[in-house]
């Protein structure tokens, strides 16, 4: 059943637990989600990435992706992950998201607000005043899409963040952006870590105190388990991943492609094989996060 996206991650944090989102680059993947979503019986989102939204297909992924979550027996949202191009936001919601992280991490403070603010006037003029606005305070480095370049120096997976989000302006940039999720930079990096990932689980706690709005964990890959567990207790919701589930099906695919191949051309087996292997990440992650 479609759920909206704070109504989801605030249930389970009444709860004491956090709600997984999944990147879904393909129809594929997004099955075996809800699939293990479904056999956990645990609400989960599915992200779509703007490079996916802003393309025909991209669009049509979406009203799909909203047709499986009104299908799924466990509460499912499905949300526009790091969006600023507000003609891609528009057409994403009118093709069926439900909910929108408006990114304006890369601007100024000022500037920031505003592109939250002007993101929730084009949606009460859509008539989407429903749909459900994520912001993010704070900068992370990393590729959203990639976990690391061809050529290792020019990428800053993995380096240290200059924009940690700043505890003193949480309780403002929410209440001027009405942000009903906020994303945060506290060490969280998008793609692979570089050395072991440094979680400044103190500023998170300061940031928790500033606010009532549930926050959410970007970067999520490669964050020990253990420490993914305490994020519920300090009001962390929701948690991305991408990376480490790409890993997972692109090995999948390495390992499994040569002997589908050998077996009469055998996609049909093959995407089993994905199937099963998103599926087994989604679910040992969705157990992790709920209490
Ligand atoms: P990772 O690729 O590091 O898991 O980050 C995913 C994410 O934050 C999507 O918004």
């Amino acid at each position: 059943m479609r759920t909206k996206l704070d109504h989801l991650v605030n249930a389970a944090l009444v709860s004491g637990s956090a709600v997984p989102a999944f990147t879904c680059y393909d129809f594929t993947t997004a099955l075996a989600v809800v699939g293990a979503a479904e056999e956990a019986r645990l609400g989960v989102i599915l992200l779509v990435a703007p490079k996916t939204a802003c393309t025909p297909n991209g669009l049509r992924l979406i009203a799909a992706l909203r047709g499986l979550a009104d299908d799924a027996s466990v509460p499912v949202s499905v949300q526009l992950d790091h969006a600023s191009d507000l003609q891609v936001i528009v057409a994403s919601v009118a093709a069926g998201a439900d909910a929108v992280l408006a990114d304006g991490s890369s601007l100024s403070y000022a500037d920031n607000i505003a592109l939250v603010r002007q993101v929730r006037a084009a949606l009460d003029a859509q008539g989407a005043s429903d749909v459900v606005i994520e912001a993010e305070l704070g900068g992370l480095a990393g590729d959203e899409d990639k976990a690391f370049g061809t050529d290792d120096s020019t990428h800053d997976a993995g380096m240290p963040v200059a924009g940690l989000t700043n505890p003193a302006q949480v309780a403002d940039f929410v209440e001027r952006t009405g942000a009903q999720l906020l994303a945060v930079a506290v060490g969280n990096v998008h793609g692979k870590y570089k050395g072991e990932p440094n979680i400044r689980w103190d500023v998170l706690q300061e940031i928790s105190a500033r606010t009532e709005v549930p926050l959410v964990l970007h970067g999520a890959s490669g964050i020990p388990a253990e420490e993914l567990a305490k994020a519920p207790s300090l009001r962390v919701g929701k948690v991305n991943f991408n990376t480490e589930l790409r890993t997972g099906i692109l090995s999948t695919l390495q390992t499994e492609t040569a002997a589908h191949r050998a077996d009469g051309e055998n996609l049909q087996g093959l995407l089993a094989r994905w199937n099963h292997s998103a599926g087994a990440f989604a679910g040992t992650t969705l157990e992790l996060l709920s209490a």
